[in-house]
């Protein structure tokens, strides 16, 4: 025999006995997994199926993915289905947004939404742009004014990253937007990118509290020196958690968090579920005003509404008390908005959707007499033009989105915000997923993406036969009925004065 194939065999020998002594491994380790299934008694499916139960978590686990890619249809998906998604995909990227051969949305289901076109539309050539909106006129010191209809809803910086906030901030400014900081306070990287800012207080009062978490004045005015913060709003609820407050569990209470929201470094900050010093609506027009007169700048509320007869009796209240006590404007957010994390039963049933609510809270404000006085923000799932040209439609005076940017900086809708291993660097802190989000390429995207809404509603408002989107009014949308006839929203919503 040759050398070489003596050592050839022995190495044969060797990849044979290695090959043995890992099926041995695997053997050993099937059988400890079968052991401890038919041993545990917590899970069914793994007693009575040891080790192939296991493939259900996995599978489970995957089928989402399976799902999104391959077997859901366009218009399928919840919360956004893949049309809505690709359309901002695209309007972020500043690619053709236009489709081929028909369309993919079913026109007859009951609560379609329909845009009358006019038989002459608007030629491009008398087309206008939007014009501006004045936010706090009279009553606050420094009112705002902005012609900015699509704008950035709250995120706190905890919520988000640090390179999404600083995409965002950037995008808004390149964009003349604003963008809202959500309840985690002012960070540096909200004020970086020079946008214009709306300064949230939540029910912990991040950022503009005193040791024992009451609203500080001291902390307003500081917040309020910043010029670029240019509103204030009092979170009253959110779409996604009517009624439940935040939790930052301590790992996510760093240093910087801590210092930015006022809070202790690696304690469990819990926000109440209600701003306790707020129990009627004149404790609400008091902190209003109180804090319009400590900070000369427009204040305004943002709930989702449940009892519409609210409404009224808080502008009854206003009228009582006189428009020096109003809000200067109220942000409507969906039943069905976004967050973090939140209790299913409250995300899935609690509270009106802003397809009943936007009219509702608009109606409310013509009947009292209060239209120009309190402007209106409209939000949840909000993303899209035709979403966006609807709540014009209604007397939306501004459309604010947060998923919606959250699909322009790359979101995939994996849907785990509420970890820390977002795979978009959206909503992790791990600075490992943060390195594919880089601010400076996605502030082009956020920019794009309010760049390309505007342009489309003002697409539609053309087909409706109106120069621009702000004078879409509610005749110019239609409901479907049951019976597949439409109607439009003049005739359900009758009210004269809703234009803003
Ligand atoms: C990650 C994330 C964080 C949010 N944080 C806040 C917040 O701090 N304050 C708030 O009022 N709303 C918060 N929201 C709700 C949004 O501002 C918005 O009201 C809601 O998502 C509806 O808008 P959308 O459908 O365009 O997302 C958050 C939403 C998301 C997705």
């Amino acid at each position: 025999m040759f050398h070489g194939e003596s050592f050839g065999l022995e190495a044969l020998g060797w990849l044979a006995t290695i090959f043995i002594f890992i099926v041995g491994l695997f053997i050993l380790f099937l059988a400890g997994v079968y052991i401890a299934d038919i041993t545990q008694t917590k899970h069914a499916i793994r007693r009575n199926y040891p080790v192939i139960g296991h493939l259900r978590y996995y599978f489970e686990h995957i089928g989402t993915f399976f799902r999104q890619y391959f077997f859901t249809m366009d218009r399928e998906e919840m919360p956004f289905n893949r049309a809505q998604r690709s359309w901002v995909y695209r309007a972020a990227k500043d690619i053709d947004t236009t489709v081929a051969f028909g369309s993919t949305r079913d026109l007859r289901p009951s609560g379609s939404i329909l845009f009358v076109n006019h038989p002459f539309p608007t030629l491009g050539k008398d087309a206008v742009e939007p014009r501006e909106v004045t936010i706090g006129e009279t009553y606050a010191r420094q009112p705002y004014t902005t012609a900015s209809i699509f704008n950035i809803s709250g995120m706190s910086y905890g919520a988000i990253s640090k390179p999404a906030v600083l995409a965002l901030s950037y995008g808004a400014k390149k964009a003349s937007g604003w963008m809202n900081t959500g309840e985690g306070g002012l960070s540096p990287y909200h004020l970086e990118g020079g946008a214009d800012i709306v300064f949230q207080i939540g029910t912990a009062k991040y950022g503009v509290r005193d040791e024992a978490g009451n609203l500080s004045d001291d902390k307003l005015r500081q917040v309020a020196a910043h010029e670029q913060v240019r509103m204030f709003e009092l979170k009253l609820s959110q779409g996604a958690k009517p009624g439940k407050g935040g939790i930052l569990p301590a790992e996510k209470v760093s240093k910087a968090i801590a210092e930015i929201r006022g809070i202790p470094q690696g304690q469990d900050s819990i926000s109440p579920n209600r701003h306790p010093e707020i129990a009627s609506n004149d404790d609400l027009l008091d902190m209003i005003h109180h804090i319009r007169e400590i900070t000369g700048k427009p204040v305004g509320f943002k709930a989702v509404i449940g009892d519409s007869s609210w409404l009224d009796d808080l502008c009854e209240t206003i009228n009582r008390r006189g428009p020096e006590y109003a809000p200067d404007f109220i942000t409507v957010d969906s039943a069905d908005g976004g967050t973090g994390a939140a209790p299913q039963s409250l995300m899935d049933y609690v509270g009106l959707p802003i397809q009943e609510s936007l009219p509702l809270v608009v109606d409310s404000l013509v009947n009292h007499g209060m239209r120009q006085r309190i402007k209106v923000i409209a939000s949840g799932k909000l993303i899209n033009p035709s979403e966006v040209a609807w709540a014009l439609c209604m007397g939306a005076d501004f459309i604010v989105s947060a998923r919606g940017f959250m699909f322009a900086l790359g979101c995939i809708q994996a849907l785990h915000c509420n970890k820390n291993t977002c795979p978009t660097g959206i909503t992790t802190h791990d600075v490992k997923l943060q390195k594919g989000l880089v601010a400076e390429q996605k502030s082009i995207r956020v920019h794009n993406y309010i760049k390309n809404i505007v342009h489309e509603v003002g697409i539609i408002a053309h087909s409706c036969g109106v120069r621009s989107p702000r004078e879409l009014n509610r005749n110019h949308a239609r409901i479907v009925l049951e019976n597949g006839t439409s109607v439009s929203f003049g005739e359900i919503y009758p009210c004269k004065s809703s234009v803003h």
